[in-house]
């Protein structure tokens, strides 16, 4: 039987298990993946635990996982855009990638180009389209400053590349130890914490045209009140409160949930134009001890596992 990953009741790590599960059967319009790699998000810990209770409940026993590349296994009646054998990327709504077997609908996978390694496949989805959205959100431009908080994170260090290929200076917020990485890719770092907006303002020169917020934390704030960025110039994608109160935009993963922007994000990598950090590779087996790595909050790029 497959084994999938599994918990009864909300909780801290512990809760999590892997389990053997009836063999998932793909529906009309479905097909069956074997998972080769499987990203983890902060969103799926965050569910684990309760906190997202009155917006996205679980039902018990609940799976989870949303990434997801693998090897097309089965598929079912009417399926005629991908085939037994292929190599894909994909997602699921449904709470299933952290497992050996998927069902997803078939228009949410896309092929995995050959220069796209499983792990960069596994973990591009949520961060992924998550990173497009709120640099669309932002529109910048040949001239603009742009400003990421979480610079080095699952969504921000690929924020911080997309938004490279758009604008003249891209300004990422980080810990020491992520600032070659992310001189290497073209952004100038700035350690955040007490003297942050000085820092930004020291290497923006004249003005901060835009702000993606991947950390919260007050980001938004800063971003109006000491940077004088617009409003509708600045989105975060975790901090909803600060959003309203400011007026600026939320896009984030469902702005940009599609298979054309899965696809054009593996496109740019199969290209060596995006690169998705991969931080460790964990063993489906080692699910608790891998997003207790997720949990410390200091991850460069995503963490994987692989069933
Ligand atoms: N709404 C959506 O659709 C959506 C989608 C994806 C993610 N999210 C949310 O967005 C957030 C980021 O997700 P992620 O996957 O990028 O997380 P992640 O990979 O865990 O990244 C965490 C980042 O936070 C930074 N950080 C830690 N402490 C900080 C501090 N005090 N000030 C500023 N930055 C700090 C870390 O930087 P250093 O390592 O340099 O310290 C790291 O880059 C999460 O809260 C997640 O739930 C929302």
């Amino acid at each position: 039987m497959p084994r999938a990953v599994r918990f009864d009741r909300y909780g801290d790590v512990d809760v999590l298990k892997v389990v053997e599960v009836e063999r998932p059967v793909a529906g009309a319009g479905e097909a069956l993946v074997r998972v080769k790699a499987a990203g983890i998000n902060p969103g799926e810990a965050s569910i684990r635990k309760g906190l997202l209770h009155d917006r996205f409940p679980a039902t018990f026993p609940s799976g989870e996982g949303s990434d997801l590349a693998g090897l097309v296994e089965e598929v079912g009646p009417g399926v005629e855009a991908v085939s037994v054998g292929d190599e894909v990327i994909g997602w699921t709504d449904r709470r299933a990638s952290h497992a050996e077997l998927v069902v997803v609908p078939a228009e949410h996978l896309v092929p995995r180009p050959a220069g796209v390694s499983w792990e960069a496949a596994g973990a591009l989805f949520v961060a992924g389209v998550t990173a497009y959205a709120a640099v669309r959100a932002v529109g910048v431009s040949p001239g603009d400053t742009l400003v990421v908080s979480g610079a080095a994170g699952g969504v921000g260090s690929i924020a911080v590349q997309l938004a490279r290929r758009g604008v003249g200076t891209v300004i990422g917020l980080a810990s020491e130890p992520n600032h070659e990485w992310l001189r290497d890719h073209g952004a100038i770092p700035v350690s955040y914490g007490a003297g942050v907006a000085d820092g930004i303002r020291a290497v923006a020169g004249e003005r901060v045209d835009a702000f993606v917020d991947t950390y919260g934390g007050g980001y938004v704030k800063l971003a109006v009140e000491k940077l004088g960025v617009a409003p509708e110039r600045i989105d975060t994608i975790i901090d909803r409160a600060a959003a309203q109160e400011y007026g600026a935009k939320t896009e984030a993963s469902a702005a940009g949930s599609s298979p054309e922007v899965l696809a054009e994000l593996a496109a740019l990598i199969n290209r060596g134009e995006l690169e998705v950090p991969i931080a460790k590779v964990f063993a489906l087996e080692d699910v608790r001890e891998a997003y207790r790595e997720l949990e410390r909050r200091h991850t460069r790029g995503k963490i994987v596992l692989v069933p």
